[in-house]
């Protein structure tokens, strides 16, 4: 079975080990605790990602942020992000969500359902009536990954599509 769970002391071990394996950055998705101690994560990271959720201890300029893990059976294969809402560098830049599946469970349609379930979460979060999110132009299973959840592109740069989904009726 596949869910989303959101990060949580219960789960500290999995989400431990699989935080410290996601890489550091890949296609702009960044991952400030790669390679982070068990220690480091249960006395800084997983504090610092359950206060980033309540709005507490944000850096400057930074909005809220839930991250959930995704979870097939007792296996964490995926994180998914959601910034509860937009400001000034996000509406112009990454946008409400960011995503990561682990290799060995790419190109089996986790990443496409974990951004559905992820927008199940986005409408009990997110005022605003669309998501926004922004893909590198060179990351095109991601880009698909969004088109295949009712994603449509808005705009482009040199090194990005931005793309829209409607927000689920609540
Ligand atoms: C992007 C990412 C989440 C995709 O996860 P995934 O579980 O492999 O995604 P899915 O299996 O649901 O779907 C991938 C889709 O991309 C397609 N795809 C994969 N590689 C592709 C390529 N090189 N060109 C075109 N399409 C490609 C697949 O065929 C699939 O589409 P389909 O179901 O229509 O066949 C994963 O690769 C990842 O975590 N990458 C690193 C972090 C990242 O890029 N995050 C997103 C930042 S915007």
């Amino acid at each position: 079975m596949l869910r989303l769970r959101e990060a949580n002391p219960a789960d500290a071990e999995k989400e431990w080990a699989f935080v410290r394996d996601m890489p550091e950055d890949e296609n702009g998705l960044t991952n400030a605790w790669h390679g982070v101690t068990r220690e480091d994560f249960m006395r800084k990271a997983l504090p610092a990602m359950l206060a980033f959720a309540r709005g507490e201890n944000l850096p400057e300029g930074y909005v809220p942020e839930t991250v959930f893990f995704l979870w097939q059976d007792d296996t964490i294969v995926g994180q998914f992000r959601i910034r509860h809402f937009l400001c000034e560098s996000l509406r112009t830049g990454a946008g409400h969500i960011g995503y990561f599946i682990a290799k060995p469970f790419r190109g089996r349609g986790l990443g496409t359902e974990g951004l559905r379930l992820t927008l199940e979460k986005a409408r009990e979060i997110i005022p605003e009536d669309e998501i926004y999110l922004r893909v590198n132009r060179d990351n095109p299973a991601s880009l698909r990954v969004m088109l295949k959840n009712d994603g449509r592109i808005v705009s482009e740069e040199e090194s990005h599509f931005f793309v829209r989904i409607p927000k689920l009726a609540e």
